[in-house]
């Protein structure tokens, strides 16, 4: 008789996945995103790679209810589990209906394809885009081992900024450095920045994965941002602070400045605060 698995299963019956820790940071964060109005609809989509031990607690992580061809190779992440939005699935529900909106999928050997273990109860799959998720965790995770979250959303201001400013990166980031100056001290690696392409697929997926190499931080030029972190609270409040350095780049924008903070200053606050700015990006 097999004791290790019988005493497993009965704590999994009294564990609930739907309120595991990690499914409950997932639930509130994207209530705080839909909350400050950057998911309309089903804008937006979260990945949270998941300690397998923790998991473990909550389910078997060696059964699943069906698998899901990914349509891309991720043979790196063999494997590993993620906490996923589902594709068409509405921001605003995902709190009280976790079920149905969020799933826990395990990477096949083939890399390839995903093996659900919780969630999307209603017959649901994951984000469409899944592909930019998977490729840059593993982008992320060549530069730091502990990164956890891919973060995706719609915020208002920064969408609004990518049509009224230069898309230049160098230039972007420098604009949003000057308008809080704890920017500087958030986001010191500065942010990246694609141009308007089609959305969902492998192409958009492999160009924010090779942006995420160098920055946490990636605009989708007319559609939204990328964010990543450790934790849930790092990838939120790096999108969080861009946001609102737009929002107050779309005030000011049209009016004459009087008063900015220059580059030493930026300097000055990095120094600070011990960090570097990006190399080449502040003119000393
Ligand atoms: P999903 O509903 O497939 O997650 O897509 C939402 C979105 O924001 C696409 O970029
Ligand atoms: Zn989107």
């Amino acid at each position: 008789m097999n004791f290790d698995k019988i005493k497993r299963s009965i704590t999994q019956s009294v564990l609930d996945v739907k309120n595991a820790p990690f499914v409950r940071e997932m639930r509130k964060a994207c209530a705080n995103m839909y909350r400050l109005g950057w998911d309309e609809r089903n804008g937006g989509n979260v990945s949270y790679m998941l300690d397998e031990k923790e998991l473990e607690k909550y389910l078997d992580t060696s059964e699943y209810i069906r698998e899901i061809p990914m349509g891309f190779k991720a043979e790196k992440l063999a494997g590993k589990c993620f906490l996923v939005t589902g594709t068409g699935k509405y921001f605003k529900n995902v709190d009280e209906d976790p079920e149905n909106n969020l799933g826990i999928i395990k990477i096949a050997p083939d890399g390839e394809t995903a093996r659900l273990l919780w969630g999307w109860e209603d017959g649901g799959r994951f984000t469409s885009e899944l592909p930019a998720h998977l490729m840059s965790h593993m982008s992320r995770l060549s530069v730091d081992s502990e990164n956890r979250i891919i973060m995706h959303t719609h915020p208002t201001n920064l969408l609004a900024m990518t049509f009224v400013h230069d898309l230049n990166e160098r230039e972007f980031t420098r604009t949003l450095w000057r308008m809080i100056t704890e920017c500087m001290v958030v986001f010191p690696d500065g942010i990246g920045v694609l141009p308007w392409m089609l959305c969902g697929n492998n192409e958009i997926g492999e160009a924010t994965a090779e942006k995420m190499k160098e920055f946490r931080l990636v605009v989708w030029a007319n559609h939204g941002i990328y964010g990543a972190g450790k934790t849930m609270d790092e990838a939120f409040g790096l999108i969080e602070t861009v946001e609102k350095a737009a929002e107050l780049y779309l005030k000011i924008a049209h009016l004459p400045v009087k008063n900015t903070i220059t580059d030493a200053q930026l300097k000055i606050i990095a120094d600070g605060f011990g960090l570097k700015a990006k190399e080449g990006w502040l003119d000393l």
